[in-house]
């Protein structure tokens, strides 16, 4: 996919699958590498998502204060059963140490093919939602200023995912289209690709709307789905259970939904915004679990995949898929 004249590839990670830096994934992805079975070489690396400010989140980390200390992190909710039918709940809630962290150790700098970082604006202030959003919009401000500083010691071209729909760090205001807007006006002073990260609970005519901001490079859908969604007909038909087995950990929200039940609703969301807006180009994803799903997709109007919970629920079909896709995708 190019941006801006640079060639983005064509089949992405998915935030939060590769780590921070590529190397500090999850630790059973590191046993997975080790043994064989995943191999994730011609993805093109997207970050996990940074925030502002350090964020603790759910996940138990090392004293390096970005990787995961447990092997099976208990705020990634995978059962026997729900990982034969290739699905998972996940709260790990944007653990990280924070922006200005993440960018001073200089890891990023370094890579030399093109990068694809990830910001979301957290601030929360659950009784005053007008104070919140004003707060998260000083949050990208900020953010702004720290890449602007930065950008200059990156090797190789630098794109921007803005996470505008991760479900795992409420209690949050509505985030209206007016706050993403005006997101992306204050991000445009970096000059460099923003893909705003939505979700299909996002409506067509929003994200439409969104599209059509003249610093919008490309959409990317979806996050995982937010426990309770009704994008999801049938909660306790997945978990057997109206609670979200999550429900305990952290902040108030039952976690998001990632793998196969996200995939028919991706496509439906790709194949109505398509009807609305032939044009933009769209990072697809979320329920990619072998080269079929990819072309699904494909088939809907992505311009290009991305490959997440793949990576723990059928790794060993990443590098098939990562083949199939790029072939698949124009
Ligand atoms: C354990 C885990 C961590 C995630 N972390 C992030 C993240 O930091 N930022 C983000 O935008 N999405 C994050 N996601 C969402 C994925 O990037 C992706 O959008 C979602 O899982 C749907 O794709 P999939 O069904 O292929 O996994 C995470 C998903 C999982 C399962």
């Amino acid at each position: 996919m190019i941006l801006r004249g640079i060639d983005f590839g064509s089949v992405w990670g998915a935030s939060g699958v590769q780590g921070f830096y590529g190397g500090d994934e999850y630790r059973y992805h590191r046993w997975l590498r080790l043994l064989g079975i995943l191999d994730m070489r011609g993805l093109t690396f997207v970050a996990k998502t940074m925030t502002l400010n350090p964020n603790t989140g759910n996940m138990p980390i090392k004293e390096d204060g970005i990787t995961p200390s447990e092997l099976l992190p208990a705020c990634v909710h995978v059962t026997p059963a729900s990982w034969w039918n290739g699905f998972a709940l996940n709260k790990v809630g944007l653990t990280n140490p924070g922006a200005e962290e993440l960018l001073r150790r200089g890891i990023w700098q370094r890579r030399e093919s093109p990068v694809v970082l990830s910001f979301m604006q957290i601030a929360s202030l659950s009784d005053e939602p007008k104070l919140e959003l004003a707060m998260r919009i000083q949050e990208i401000r900020a953010f702004v200023h720290l890449m602007r500083d930065a950008l200059p010691g990156f090797r190789a071209p630098v794109a921007l995912q803005i996470n505008f729909s991760c479900p795992n760090t409420g209690p949050h205001a509505k985030t209206t289209l007016d706050f993403i807007l005006e997101t992306l006006d204050i991000a445009s002073i970096l000059d460099i690709p923003l893909i705003p990260k939505l979700a299909v609970d996002t409506s067509i005519i929003d994200a439409a709307a969104i599209a059509e901001h003249p610093a919008c490079d490309a959409i990317c859908i979806s996050n995982t789905v937010s426990w309770g969604s009704t994008s999801v007909p049938n909660w306790q038909g997945l978990f057997g259970s109206p609670v979200s087995p999550l429900a305990h950990l952290g902040k108030p929200g039952g976690g998001g939904l990632s793998g196969a039940p996200l995939l028919p609703l991706v496509e439906d969301w790709i194949t109505q915004f398509r009807k609305l807006d032939p044009k933009t180009l769209i990072n697809g994803g979320g329920g990619i679990l072998k080269p079929k799903d990819a072309r699904r997709l494909i088939g809907a109007g992505a311009n290009s995949v991305f490959l997440g919970s793949v990576a723990f629920l059928r790794p060993w079909r990443v590098q098939s898929i990562i083949r199939h896709a790029s072939l698949e995708v124009t």
